[in-house]
């Protein structure tokens, strides 16, 4: 796994903004204990990060979110706390072991009806999603293998909604994009899909920096023309 590199002042301050403006819910901060139990990475969002993807999708107004990479569900339930009632949130997620960790959490939740968690490759899932007329999606929120990053993002146009939001995390990847050296694995998927985002037809997008207790990374954030 690429090491990422937070500074200690970086989590002080991510701390202090989650206690003081944050608020988590519990089971949120189950759905991190659980993932730890279960030997999974903590390479979730972190919970500002979390937030802002719950206050994008009641700001969008979105009802259908797709999700591509569920880890332990802790992102799926932010977007999910922001789903209106008759909200509908799919997520694709490629290891069963993770799909079931998170399960019990989106479940956990109060968001079993609202939240589909569909197992397998997700550019297996994306092709059987537009097969079953699931699309268009309000908002796709991309975070799972890097490599694959620009297939996702035209997938997300494909399946997006004129209009439609799309946000892909790690964005900045400790400075990666500009020295791909730095990570060999992961660094030419995020910087072929940042450029993809730059020069895409029907995508208008921007990136923000970001640093705390994930490193130095940053959340891409478009809209589907
Ligand atoms: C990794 C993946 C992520 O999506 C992330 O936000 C941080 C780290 C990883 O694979 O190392
Ligand atoms: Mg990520």
């Amino acid at each position: 796994m690429f090491e990422h590199q937070p500074r200690p002042e970086w989590i002080a301050a991510e701390e202090f903004l989650s206690r003081v403006v944050v608020h988590p819910d519990p089971a949120l901060q189950q759905a991190i204990n659980s993932a730890a139990e279960a030997g999974m990475p903590a390479i979730e969002v972190a919970p500002n990060a979390g937030k802002l993807l719950k206050l994008l999708v009641q700001l969008t107004g979105a009802r259908r979110v797709l999700e591509i990479g569920t880890l332990a569900g802790f992102s799926t339930i932010w977007m999910g706390r922001g789903l209106p009632p008759d909200g509908t949130l799919v997520t694709c997620e490629f290891l069963p072991k993770h799909a079931e960790v998170a399960w019990a959490n989106i479940d956990a939740a109060g968001l079993g009806e609202k939240v589909e968690i569909r197992l397998g490759p997700a550019l297996e899932t994306l092709a059987a999603l537009e097969e079953e007329g699931r699309a268009p999606f309000d908002f796709i929120f991309i975070d799972a293998d890097k490599e694959n990053n620009s297939r996702y993002l035209d997938w997300a146009v494909r399946l997006g909604r004129p209009g439609a939001t799309v946000v892909l995390d790690n964005a900045v990847w400790e400075g990666a994009i500009v020295d791909p050296a730095m990570d060999p694995v992961n660094a030419p998927g995020i910087i072929g899909a940042l450029e993809l985002l730059g020069k895409h037809p029907r995508l208008d997008a921007t990136v923000i920096q970001t640093v705390g207790s994930k490193g130095w990374d940053g959340f891409a954030l478009g809209r589907i023309r």
